[in-house]
């Protein structure tokens, strides 16, 4: 195995042993005493320093890349290695009344001996919320540093009889206050239950703040329901990491399609990952940050209905920085997403844009002519600012569902109670109008390699082709470790490729809870295997793929990470690669067949 051969399994099992140990640490969260700042847990096990020192780089270096010259990635190197900490900054318990928590809105925080963590004498209770964002908050400016990846942990608790998320967001100001979205869990009432996330404050803050909350696309009171919140940690997550002196990954592919990565603003804000974007890949999808939720401006468009009823108001200072990145740095910018029933908020369903659960919706007519309008300005702005640099959108996003019994296969989503059936046609049909020359049109799903699904997503992509609407179909590719099987992927892929559309794998990734050596590594044999087999389609011309999107780029910010940390990318948490990583670059150490 890779990192037998290289010798190098010493360090790499401690670099285990820490990660397992932080995660250890935030599950057990064993309370601790006050505010560390600038201090270093105590305990040994805590701030453990992962170096380069104990081995020599007795590589055999295996030249992997020989499988009949295709590929051209990088080689193995030990040339990455950094110094890292893992540094517990924060822990609040909550045993007394110096906690600094405090209401954000007029609801009452107090502790309580009533609930608690783990049999501890206080938890901190916030009651009387009249709104989903009351709850506590804290500000932590002194302790979060511009820049530095932060993991923020703690046990939270719903009073009410019904599941609901609870959020840890972070809001800062910077120039203006922004919210960022730190962590999320379903609770089960009355059960406390983990959160865990991490975040990272850019450059230019003034102030950050961490706060608890219900979910505030929540409509039902209930969820405004008492919370509970103990054992608050913050941690450090790494001081300092080099970028790999390896070659770039997007090598590998040269021949075949570019190779992306799915990030954030905020990533885009750190030299560190910035530089192994810029090296590794060709191509980038922001995770979020061009969805509708993002770019609609709810409070504009509902102010005066008049003007906005059917040309909503957009923010677009919200993907300038990431539109720019793109252009500086060469990279294509795959657009995603204009249509969809997820991260679109009911409002813009709505007369008014009211946000009221029982507003009533719009029309057919208005909700197609809202829909034109938000592809228009889009579409344009990104034309006329950044020209070329969108190469495709995702036109419409998991359009289909067999299970809601539609004709079709149709999702029984807002778009297509609102608009009507016709809203996917419609959608592909303006972005075709307004789109610049040569963008390509995409429809993109999930779970494609199931059968009925996948002729529902043939059959539509059929008819849009027949009208000359579509350039190709996305298939998201979220896998895991033991399913799809590599014969059901890759009838998929062959499936969808004799459309004769363009095949794009945009959200890649595969599920991995097990962050021993064994788990990694079959999660790389899983990588290497799956990218080997789209050179295969390839060469046999049975699917023109030209674009392969790997979901997020290291670990810790994995969309995954739900409650239970998660370790399905390249990358792990201090920016090194995995052996997923040489997985991709088609490194022979790394078995093609057994699994
Ligand atoms: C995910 C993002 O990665 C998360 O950060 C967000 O909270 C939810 O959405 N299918 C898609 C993507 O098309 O847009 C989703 O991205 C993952 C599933």
């Amino acid at each position: 195995m890779l990192w037998q051969i290289r010798g190098s399994n010493m360090k790499n099992t401690k670099r285990w042993m820490a990660c397992m140990l932080a995660v250890v640490l935030l599950v057990s969260s064993s309370a601790c005493g006050k505010k560390d700042k600038d201090k270093t847990e105590p305990t040994k096990n805590a701030d453990t320093t992962i170096g380069a020192t104990d081995d020599a780089n007795t590589s055999a270096s295996t030249d992997g890349n020989t499988a009949g010259g295709r590929f051209n990635g990088p080689k193995y190197s030990s040339d990455y290695e950094s110094e890292i900490k893992y540094k517990r900054i924060y822990t609040e318990d909550f045993e007394d009344e110096e906690h600094g928590f405090y209401s954000r809105g007029e609801e009452t925080t107090a502790l309580t001996a009533d609930t608690t963590y783990n049999n501890s004498k206080f938890s901190l209770h916030s009651s009387g919320r009249a709104k989903n964002w009351n709850g506590p908050k804290i500000n932590l400016s002194e302790d979060l540093q511009p820049g530095k990846r932060y993991q923020v942990s703690a046990y939270v608790m719903l009073a009410e009889a019904a599941e609901f998320a609870v959020k840890i967001d972070c809001k800062v100001e910077q120039n203006g206050s922004n919210y960022i979205d730190v962590g999320s869990i379903e609770c089960e009432p009355g059960v406390w239950t983990p959160i865990v996330g991490t975040v990272m404050i850019g450059n230019d803050t003034t102030k950050a703040e961490l706060y608890f909350e219900t979910d505030y696309n929540n409509m039902y009171e209930e969820a405004l329901c008492d919370l509970y919140v103990d054992n608050v940690e913050l941690f450090e997550l790494a001081t300092e990491s080099k970028v790999p002196l390896i070659d770039s990954l997007h090598k590998t592919y040269e021949n075949y399609f570019k190779l992306g990565v799915a990030v954030s603003a905020l990533e885009l804000e750190d030299p560190t990952r910035v530089a192994i974007i810029q090296k590794h890949f060709n191509s980038i999808t922001m995770g979020n940050e061009m969805k509708p939720e993002n770019l609609l401006n709810r409070s504009v468009s509902a102010s005066d209905i008049e003007k906005y009823n059917t040309e909503p108001a957009i923010n677009f200072e919200n993907i300038d920085e990431a539109l720019t990145f793109a252009k500086e740095n060469n990279m294509a910018m795959r657009g995603h997403t204009l249509v969809w029933h997820s991260q679109t908020p009911d409002w813009f369903f709505k007369e008014g844009y009211s946000n009221t659960a029982d507003a009533p919706n719009v029309s057919s007519e208005v909700m197609l002519a809202r829909m034109e309008s938000y592809i228009k300005q889009v579409l344009e702005y990104c034309a006329k600012n950044y020209p070329g640099i969108v190469v495709c959108w995702d036109v419409v996003n998991e359009a289909i569902n067999t299970p809601d019994k539609i004709d079709g296969g149709l999702r029984d989503s807002l778009w297509y109670q609102v608009a009507g059936p016709d809203f996917i046609e419609k959608a592909f049909e303006y972005a075709r109008k307004y789109a610049e020359p040569g963008t390509k049109l995409f429809y993109n799903d999930y779970n494609c390699f199931e059968k009925v699904k996948l002729n529902a997503i043939y059959n539509l992509c059929d008819k849009l082709n027949q009208k000359g609407i579509i350039d190709g179909i996305g298939v998201q590719s979220h896998l895991k470790v033991n399913s799809p099987s590599m014969g059901d992927y890759e009838n998929c892929i062959v499936t969808l490729g004799k459309l004769g559309l363009e095949i794009n794998v945009t959200e890649l990734d595969i599920d991995q809870t097990l962050n021993t050596e064994e788990g990694q590594m079959e999660m790389a044999r899983k990588y290497r295997r799956i990218f080997n087999m789209y050179a295969n389609v390839m060469d046999a011309k049975q699917a023109n793929i030209t674009n392969v999107t790997i979901w997020g780029l290291s670990d810790e910010n994995s969309w995954l990470n739900d409650g239970v940390l998660k370790y399905p990318l390249l990358f792990d948490e201090y920016l090194q690669p995995k052996p997923a990583f040489w997985g991709v670059a088609q490194d022979e150490s790394i078995s093609l067949f057994a699994n």
